[in-house]
């Protein structure tokens, strides 16, 4: 079975960052750097990280102009991240600009592409919040909306929560990527996450990369906590 755990690497400091990742490299699939990490450890961090033989998905949101995402972009690929993320609501050029980057960046560098993920709708915001913004109509109206439109882009992959693999399994193509935060199995505390799946629940509904963070990282033990994550997949194969 292929192991579709990407841990949430939350923590302020590059050495317990480092740690997590050596202890759990065998465990799982690669590890998430967030903002808080990158902004206080740098690229520096997501190398070592990348010398441990691990995966990285530098998880930066990037929203400006085409131009802009388009370098940023291929910074992070000559960085050797293997998934990325941009707000998909940058819209259709951004998008465009940012998978030719990441193509063309990573064809000269003779590697291959990194999947970059597009944003839909922060899981934070609440439907009056998206309206008082000036987006009418509802969040899953403005996720599918900006989905198709991130499909029509060229775009291999998005983020969602948990509850919305399934319908949106239904509108893109096979081999679209969904990668899911917001996963707790049943013993778990949710913490800040509302509208959560356990990883079986995720991938059965067709998601195909887990974030998990607190569960993993918090746990006394963080690599036993991976692999009982990782039985319960194993016993649905
Ligand atoms: O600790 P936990 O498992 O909730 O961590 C989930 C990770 O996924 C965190 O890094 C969080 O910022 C991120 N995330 C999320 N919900 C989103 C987007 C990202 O939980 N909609």
């Amino acid at each position: 079975m292929r192991n579709p755990i990407y841990v949430a690497l939350d923590v302020p400091l590059a050495e317990t960052a480092l740690q997590l990742a050596q202890s759990l490299s065998s465990s799982v699939a690669g590890f998430k750097i967030g903002k808080e990490l990158f902004v206080s450890a740098g690229p520096d961090l997501v190398r070592r990280i990348r010398d441990t033989g691990a995966s990285v998905f530098l998880d930066l949101k990037f929203h400006d102009i085409p131009n802009t995402v388009a370098k940023a972009v291929a910074a992070a690929v000559r960085l050797d991240v293997q998934m990325l993320t941009i707000h998909a609501c940058g819209g259709l050029e951004m998008m465009r600009a940012a998978e030719a980057a990441a193509q063309e960046t990573a064809h000269a560098l003779g590697r291959p592409a990194p999947l970059v993920l597009g944003v839909t709708v922060l899981t934070s915001l609440s439907n009056p919040e998206l309206n008082q913004v000036g987006v009418a109509g509802s969040i899953g109206h403005q996720v599918d909306r900006l989905v198709q439109l991130g499909v029509d882009a060229g775009m291999r992959g998005f983020v969602c929560s948990p509850l919305e693999v399934a319908n949106l399994r239904t509108l893109i193509p096979e081999s679209t990527a969904l990668v899911t935060p917001g996963i707790r199995g049943p013993g778990d505390a949710a913490g800040d996450q509302k509208r959560t799946l356990s990883a079986a629940e995720a991938i059965e509904a067709g998601a195909t990369w887990l974030v998990i963070g607190r569960p993993i990282y918090a746990a006394a033990d963080p690599r036993a906590a991976a692999q009982r994550i990782l039985a319960t997949l194993e016993q649905r194969v």
